[in-house]
């Protein structure tokens, strides 16, 4: 739905936030007992502590959920408002359809466009610019833009050079589009498909297909070249972020927070050192979740809003890299009061019966769908014969 085409330029804002966690924690100690690692190599190498697992019945469109249905909360909004649902993910449930077309149908978002994005660890801030840019354009006014992982679905349990870094996560956020200064004020999205193979799920595609072989050959678990991804990663970090301020017309000094993908503590570190920032000023809680892919940013930001640490007006800088090679960074200029107002109890009440209608709509819809295909056959024999 076109909302403006001219008039005051419309910025995209953050309005709503949230994320969902598993409860199962996996420590270093209870990989140790899986491969030959131990806890002192994997802090010392990478920072991470322990990451999330997701339990039974938990999927990538679960978390989603709740992480959705936790930002629609802080924005105090009807679903029904939503008209665009991005999901970032490596891990969807299923290839087709997309875990979005699965998210906007288990909010009752009914007047929603929704499709996946697959840009690795970079996944989040690729959906967020390009959701921008559609709420910039006039094209939608309210987006909700979800990071959601199960990488423990794919991971290689018995190999110890990736086992290790990767955890399970979802981060949402409800982007917004109106004249008032801040938002996302510049983005930078990269690419360069040469590195592909340094992070790659082999089987399961076009190219090779899933077979007993490929399966047999554990083609199905994430293969990485962790040497290279590190060398691309302390190289694209500063990189990336220098390019998107200049865009914007800031410099280091101006950004409060730096928001990067939290994939290993040396390379943040090593960004931060690069960009001469000191690292408390580079977001961190990779020791309690590990690599969470196109989750790590919207977790990330989530926590960095729960520890007091973004105020209104502060510069932001999202930044991440992942497979493809992929990178992208974002600047904002934090526009929301915090904490934000508390959700008003009509709309909650409205949310919880808009979701419980969306169950019921989904389940009658399909009912009704397999009886039209019955009602169609048995007049399509009567006229045309069985
Ligand atoms: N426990 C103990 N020893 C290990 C482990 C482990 N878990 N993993 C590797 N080693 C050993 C290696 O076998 C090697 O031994 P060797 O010297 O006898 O051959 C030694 O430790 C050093 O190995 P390196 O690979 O050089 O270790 P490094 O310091 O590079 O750390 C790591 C490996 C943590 C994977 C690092 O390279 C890294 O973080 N890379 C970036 C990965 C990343 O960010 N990936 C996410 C991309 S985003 C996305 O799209 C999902």
């Amino acid at each position: 739905m076109a909302h403006r085409r001219d008039g005051p330029q419309l910025r995209a804002h953050i309005v709503g936030w949230g994320k969902a966690i598993p409860e199962r924690v996996l420590t270093n100690d209870d990989l140790a007992a899986l491969v030959d690692t131990s806890d002192e190599w994997i802090r010392k190498r990478t920072g991470i502590a322990e990451r999330r697992i997701a339990g039974e019945g938990e999927t990538t469109f679960t978390l989603a959920l709740q992480a959705a249905q936790a930002a629609l909360d802080v924005a105090d909004m009807d679903p029904a408002h939503v008209e665009l649902v991005i999901v970032a993910t490596v891990t969807p449930d299923h290839a087709f359809p997309a875990t979005a077309c699965l998210l906007q149908n288990a909010l009752g978002a009914n007047r929603a466009a929704a499709f996946d994005l697959s840009a690795g660890c970079s996944g989040f801030v690729y959906a967020m610019s390009v959701a921008a840019g559609m709420l910039m354009s006039g094209m939608y006014r309210n987006a909700l833009i979800v990071g959601a992982e199960t990488l423990s679905r794919i991971v290689d349990w018995t190999d110890r050079g990736t086992c290790i870094l990767f955890g399970d996560g979802a981060g949402a956020v409800v982007l917004q589009a109106s004249d008032a200064p801040g938002g996302i004020l510049a983005s930078v999205l990269g690419a360069d498909g040469s590195g592909g193979d340094l992070l790659i799920l082999p089987a399961g595609g076009s190219a090779q297909p899933a077979s007993a072989e490929t399966v047999e050959a554990r083609l199905h678990f994430a293969r990485m070249d962790g040497r290279q991804v590190f060398r691309f990663a302390t190289r694209i970090m500063p990189e990336a972020t220098r390019q998107v301020l200049e865009k914007a017309g800031l410099s280091i000094e101006d950004v409060h927070l730096f928001i990067p993908h939290q994939a290993n503590d040396r390379i943040l570190q090593s960004a931060a050192k690069g960009l001469g920032v000191p690292p408390q000023r580079m977001f961190s809680n990779l020791k309690f979740y590990g690599n969470t892919s196109a989750a790590s940013i919207p977790i990330a930001l989530c926590e960095a809003i729960e520890q007091d640490l973004i105020k209104r007006g502060d510069v932001i800088v999202c930044v991440g890299f992942g497979a493809g090679l992929t990178w992208a960074a974002s600047v904002i200029r934090w526009s929301l009061p915090l904490p934000p107002p508390t959700p008003s109890r009509r709309m909650t009440l409205w949310r919880t019966i808009r979701y419980r209608w969306a169950q019921m709509r989904s389940f009658w819809r399909r009912l009704w769908r397999r009886m039209d295909a019955r009602l169609f056959k048995i007049f399509y024999d009567r006229n045309h014969g069985p």
